[in-house]
């Protein structure tokens, strides 16, 4: 039989010049990639402990967003279904830090009666230093926005009980600075606040929350 296995020896055999190359002096390339690795992880651990000590020396916080007061100063249905309503609030921006400025670069601000968006603003940019709160005043417009029959009937049951809900959503990018370092972020505020009926409507509760 021609192709009958080979005995054990002939499979044994080529093992022996396998370990000849491993005695060849070490590729340069090896070499450099050893070096590049090498530097490399020195960058990360260099890295790792520069932002260690970040958060340990500056221990940064995230701005604060609240709404302190509001005033409800129009709900008007144009047909049942359309909406039109006014609200105005006092938003206070503060930057709790001790060595950090916050520049807010974009702000929008959308107003929401349970999930359907039915007003937004941008404001224009500023600058929280240190410890500081900046307060603007903020108009809110909605002009005929289509609510569906269940959303009227809603808002039309929370102004029969003296108390209407709505939903405020902030989306904020904001650069802070510390010495030389600066870094740019979103974070995102949300306050449900509970107001009595227009035209003089008074801010009674509010829920705020960053994330
Ligand atoms: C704005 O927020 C800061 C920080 O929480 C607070 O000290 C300040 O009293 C607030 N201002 C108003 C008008 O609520
Ligand atoms: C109105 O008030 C009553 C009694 O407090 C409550 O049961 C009901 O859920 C309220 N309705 C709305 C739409 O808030």
């Amino acid at each position: 039989m021609k192709q009958a296995s080979p005995p054990p020896q002939q499979i044994a055999e080529p093992r022996k010049p396998r370990l000849l190359p491993s005695r060849r002096p070490t590729n340069p390339f090896v070499w450099c990639g050893a070096i590049v690795c090498i530097i490399l992880s020195l960058l990360l651990i260099v890295t790792g402990i520069i932002i260690l000590i970040f958060f340990l020396v500056v221990k940064p916080k995230n701005p604060v967003f609240d709404i302190p007061s509001a005033s409800l100063n129009t709900i008007v249905f144009d047909s049942p279904f359309y909406l039109n309503a006014g609200l105005t609030f006092l938003a206070n921006f503060s930057n709790p830090n001790d060595k950090m400025d916050v520049m807010f670069e974009y702000i929008n601000i959308d107003l929401y009666f349970q999930n359907r968006l039915i007003a937004s603003q941008s404001l224009p940019p500023f600058l929280d230093r240190t410890n500081e709160a900046k307060l603007g005043a903020v108009h809110m417009i909605s002009s005929e926005v289509y609510l569906s029959p269940g959303l009227a009937t809603e808002l039309q049951m929370q102004m029969k009980n003296n108390s209407v809900l709505f939903n405020i959503r902030g989306a904020f990018r904001v650069r802070v600075s510390f010495g030389f370092g600066r870094y740019t972020y979103w974070f995102y505020g949300l306050c449900q606040i509970e107001l009595t009926n227009p035209p003089a409507g008074v801010l009674v509760a509010r829920i705020c929350k960053t994330k």
